[in-house]
């Protein structure tokens, strides 16, 4: 072991226990770039959905972390992803959020241009280099594609770092989450609906990760917009026949009962995936779409269309820091800034071969839940800035996430618990503590 790699597994150690976490996990920024360094390039991380790369020349930028990326449509059909640098004096390629830049992209400094695979095509006065030993560099070979990229039923994930672990063995039998976003198309396919809603959250990310299994706080921090709605619909005139409107479909179920959160379950995997909504959830209760159900049972018959329809999970996060919702077809990305700065994306899709209302309903609970104008998710930021400040008091250094701990845990076995258990929090603590470290080895 080398003294930096001793170094790094010494602070790494110190600020990981069980069943607490140091404070200077969440505002240290020695530690946020460790994790840029080491955790960031060894995981799979999210980058962009093929949807968004329809045809060649297609492009999205994208990151990860503090890496600037293009997600491209080659020529050939097949996705790339690339960093977005020029290997001339490092200008980025792409600046806008999307477009085509038909069959080569051209770097606005000196024009060296590059095919959608990255590969130098060409270089003006070129003469000028010969002689010079410049097939020989780095820069010859173009744009430098990350260490490695994989397509998951139009879901684009990538490795920065060139050797690590397989797409396959880091996900695992997570994957069933996102199956069952993509099953819901009666076609097995989602297309991006629109733009993402984007704000951003001045506190550490993980915060934002923690909250999408931490079923302890709704009733509590949402009280002041769920629980306003809630009381206002119930002391209006109806009938037990009077229809609940799809806002309050969708509002109303984060004022349910610690109970209803205990019985609804979680479930985690190793590597720091994990999902709540094991037997029901907050989705569970929607009203029915007319056409959708008859459309699935066309496509799947009805023994599995009901299988596909009827697994409700709530919030499925998959570390390091994306969450999906499969049941109302929804993607937050949690971009980390800096230790105390996130960017927020909450992407919405469109089921194909399903009918217009659910991408409706979709996007009214992006509206209600996500905006940076929602009622719901500014609680929640709310919460995560008092938690950033908190976190300076000097009176106290760690964080506590031991509900339901039990000691010996063993968080490399799969585990359905109690829905109020913080066992995914530590879950993702124990993925975190091996990637900050097994990046240095
Ligand atoms: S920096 Fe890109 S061509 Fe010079
Ligand atoms: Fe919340």
């Amino acid at each position: 072991m080398t003294d930096e790699t001793q170094q790094i597994h010494e602070v790494i150690d110190r600020v990981i226990r069980p069943e607490q976490v140091h404070r200077d996990v969440y505002t240290s920024p020695g530690i946020f770039r460790l994790e840029m360094r080491n955790l960031f390039p060894n995981s799979w991380v999210y980058v962009g959905h093929e949807s968004q790369t329809p045809n060649p020349g297609d492009y999205i930028t994208t990151q990860i972390g503090d890496q600037p990326l293009l997600q491209v449509r080659h020529s050939d059909g097949e996705i790339k992803v690339l960093y977005n640098r020029c290997p001339h004096k490092g200008t980025k390629i792409a600046i806008d959020k999307a477009g085509n830049t038909g069959k080569f992209f051209r770097c606005p400094y000196h024009a060296w241009s590059f095919k959608t695979d990255g590969c130098l095509l060409a270089i003006p006065l070129k003469k000028g280099y010969q002689g010079t030993g410049l097939e020989g560099t780095e820069a010859a070979k173009g744009m430098a594609a990350v260490g490695s990229w994989h397509n998951y039923r139009g879901f684009i994930f990538a490795r920065l770092a060139r050797e690590g672990i397989a797409f396959e063995d880091f996900f695992g039998d997570s994957l069933s989450s996102l199956d069952n976003m993509v099953d819901r198309s009666p076609v097995g396919s989602l297309t991006v609906a629109g733009a993402p809603l984007r704000y951003m959250h001045r506190c550490n990310w993980k915060m934002l990760v923690e909250n999408q299994t931490d079923t302890c706080h709704p009733m509590v921090a949402h009280e002041s917009s769920a629980g306003t709605a809630v009381k206002i619909w119930e002391s209006m005139d109806k009938t037990e026949d009077t229809p609940k409107p799809p806002a309050m479909e969708i509002i109303a179920p984060f004022m349910s009962p610690y109970e209803f959160f205990e019985n609804m379950g979680i479930r985690t995997w190793p590597n720091g995936h994990g999902h709540t909504g094991v037997h029901h959830s907050i989705h569970s209760d929607y009203s029915a779409i007319p056409g959708y159900f008859e459309s699935m049972v066309e496509a799947y018959g009805e023994d599995r269309a009901k299988e596909i329809l009827g697994e409700n999970r709530h919030n499925t996060v998959y570390f390091p820091n994306i969450m999906i919702k499969g049941p109302i077809q929804q993607l937050r990305n949690f971009i980390p800034l800096a230790a105390d700065k996130t960017l927020v994306e909450s992407w919405i899709f469109r089921l194909d071969g399903a009918p217009d209302q659910l991408v409706a309903r979709t996007a009214m609970y992006n509206r209600m839940i996500n905006a940076p104008t929602s009622m719901v998710g500014h609680d929640d930021l709310e919460m995560y800035e008092r938690a950033q400040e908190g976190l300076m008091a000097d009176g106290l250094e760690w964080v506590n996430v031991q509900r339901l701990y039990e000691e010996g845990e063993d968080l490399s076995q799969e585990a359905v618990l109690n829905g109020t258990t913080e066992r995914q929090m530590r879950n993702q603590f124990n993925a975190w503590k091996r990637f900050m470290i097994g990046g240095a080895a």
